[in-house]
């Protein structure tokens, strides 16, 4: 293995340039040059490339966002596209290829592989919604910047004795939810795996109201049921004992300089992913477990769903009084 290249797709996440950093280092290290790729799967397509020596990655791995860019690519979930994927791979000499992405982006490496191509995906999505891993990279750094909102959210909210419905991302997950959600001490939070009714949620507000307490902050992921407008818009009318206000805190959720944690993650991953096509592997997702990388079969990975998080639900109705 001579040449590999490095590719970062899908929804961007803190920890992403720490990774490409880690995977040019350490293919450097066992003797191989890395080739960038630029935009995920559609600077495949295009052979949008740069070479990626020591010092093109010197000094990013606190930078959020990716120097490499990353786009979503509809051509390549055909078979043509997977097709001219395949043969750009060859005619850029590449040995193997790392992919640094959600799960789709894995769905992607997946195909790779099956056409033949050595081929490792990394997890990287603050959406936390990737089986095989205890977490992805970009997950704690936006955890800590929803902690930041809700802290300030909580000051004006005491000072206003309001109601906050804050929407935080995750797709389909509720994990960024729940999770900030009890880290935040928020008073409810709504995740699509526990639909719940807005009656549910008033009569808790009323409660609250009656109990004293200064606010009412509610997180809510993007995918649930009801929506946090959806909440809001019942409020404003239903009064219960609290005004309330909306924020979405929207893409400021996928920036920032990674946390200590997320650039520690993506290093042993992106090491890993190296590591493990020099030991042969293909069509595997490193992933972390008891903080070691463990390399998962794709197939598998992206063929369960990531259960929700019972145990931080239950301590969420259990403390937030
Ligand atoms: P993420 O990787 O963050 O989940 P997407 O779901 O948008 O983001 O996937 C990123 C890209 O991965 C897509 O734009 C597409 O190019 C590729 N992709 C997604 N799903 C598949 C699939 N089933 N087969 C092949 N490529 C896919
Ligand atoms: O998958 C990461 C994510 O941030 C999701 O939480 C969110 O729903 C989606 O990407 C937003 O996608 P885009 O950046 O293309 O609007």
């Amino acid at each position: 293995m001579k040449r590999i290249g490095v590719l970062t797709s899908g929804g961007d996440a803190p920890g992403m340039n720490a990774c490409i950093r880690a995977v040019v280092r350490a293919g450097l290290a066992h003797g191989i040059e890395t080739v960038g790729i630029r935009r995920g799967y559609t600077g495949l397509l295009k052979c949008d490339t740069e070479f990626l020596t020591s010092r093109s990655v010197g000094g990013i791995a606190r930078w959020g966002g990716t120097v490499l860019e990353t786009a979503r690519c509809p051509e390549f979930r055909t078979a043509d596209g997977q097709r001219k994927g395949v043969d750009n791979i060859r005619d850029l000499g590449l040995d193997g290829l790392i992919v640094i992405g959600g799960d789709g982006s894995l769905r992607g490496a997946l195909a790779l592989h099956q056409a033949g191509v050595p081929c490792v995906g990394v997890p990287a999505s603050i959406d936390n919604d990737i089986c095989g891993t205890e977490t992805s990279i970009g997950v704690d750094t936006a955890m800590n910047t929803i902690l930041d909102a809700i802290d300030k959210i909580k000051d004006t909210a005491s000072a206003h004795r309001r109601a906050f419905v804050i929407e935080v991302m995750g797709r389909r997950s509720g994990y960024l939810a729940v999770a900030t959600g009890v880290a935040g001490g928020a008073e409810m939070v709504i995740v699509p795996e526990r639909p719940q009714s807005t009656d549910d949620i008033i009569r808790e507000m009323l409660q609250a109201s009656e109990r004293g307490k200064p606010h009412f902050i509610i997180i809510v992921a993007e995918g649930a049921t009801p929506r946090a407008s959806e909440i809001c818009d019942t409020l404003a009318t239903a009064r219960p004992g609290f005004e309330a206000r909306l924020t979405v805190l929207g893409h400021v959720q996928r920036g920032g300089s990674p946390s200590a944690a997320d650039r520690l993650l993506a290093t042993k991953l992106g090491a890993g992913a190296v590591e493990a096509l020099i030991g042969g592997r293909s069509g595997v997702m490193i992933g972390i477990q008891a903080g070691q990388p463990v390399s998962f079969p794709l197939e598998q990975v992206l063929s369960e769903e990531r259960p929700a998080e019972e145990e931080l639900l239950r301590l969420e109705e259990m403390i937030a009084l």
